[in-house]
């Protein structure tokens, strides 16, 4: 062998063993990193922690199955929302009126018929049913707006329809 050939593989040792270091140093490195980050995937609340914050903020949909999916997941939160009925489904019509109609019926707020006679005589003129399902599904008239269950989506058909019975019996 040349002398410049062994110089060569000699070098070429050194190298190679350099690296064989460095790539040990290395593991060891990155695992110590890992150790002290103190993340683990066998750890739920960390997980669950790394999943809320790369979370996405709003979710876009192509095609049908994501339209369906959004649509469910909206029908969900819809269903949920409803779940809780006002006033735990009480039948109590002074209860439901105080707390909910007063606000405009009591002072004839935006233009809503008064606590008088003479403001429901025309209204109650209209039968029971017409004025039951305009406070249900919501009535514009000359007066101004009765909003959908006086705005209270939580209320019950049957809890509108006591509130409106009260009313009118009030005001006959
Ligand atoms: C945000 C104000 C507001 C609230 C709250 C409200 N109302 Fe009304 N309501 C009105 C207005 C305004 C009218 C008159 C609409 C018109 O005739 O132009 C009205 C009219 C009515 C009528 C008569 C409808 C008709 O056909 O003449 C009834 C019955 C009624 N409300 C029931 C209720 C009941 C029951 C509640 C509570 C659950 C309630 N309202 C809460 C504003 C309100």
């Amino acid at each position: 062998m040349q002398t410049t050939d062994s110089v060569f593989l000699r070098h070429f040792a050194q190298v190679i063993a350099a690296l064989a270091v460095l790539t040990v140093l290395l593991i060891v490195g990155s695992w110590k990193i890992y150790d002290a980050q103190g993340f683990h995937e066998d750890n739920p609340a960390q997980v669950a922690e790394a999943a809320s914050r790369i979370a996405p903020v709003a979710a876009a949909y192509s095609g049908e199955t994501g339209r369906a999916a959004i649509l469910a997941a909206e029908a969900a939160a819809r269903a949920a929302a409803t779940a809780s009925v006002a006033f735990d489904g009480a039948l109590d019509a002074e209860l439901i009126y105080r707390n909910v109609c007063t606000v405009c019926h009591g002072t004839g707020a935006g233009g809503a018929p008064k606590p008088e006679k003479a403001a429901w005589a025309s209204r109650i003129a209209k039968g029971l049913e017409t004025l039951v399902k305009h406070a249900v599904e919501g009535f514009q008239g000359e007066a101004g707006i009765m909003p959908a269950k006086g705005g209270r989506a939580d209320l019950t058909d049957e809890q509108v329809r006591v509130t409106v019975e009260y009313m009118v019996n009030k005001y006959r």
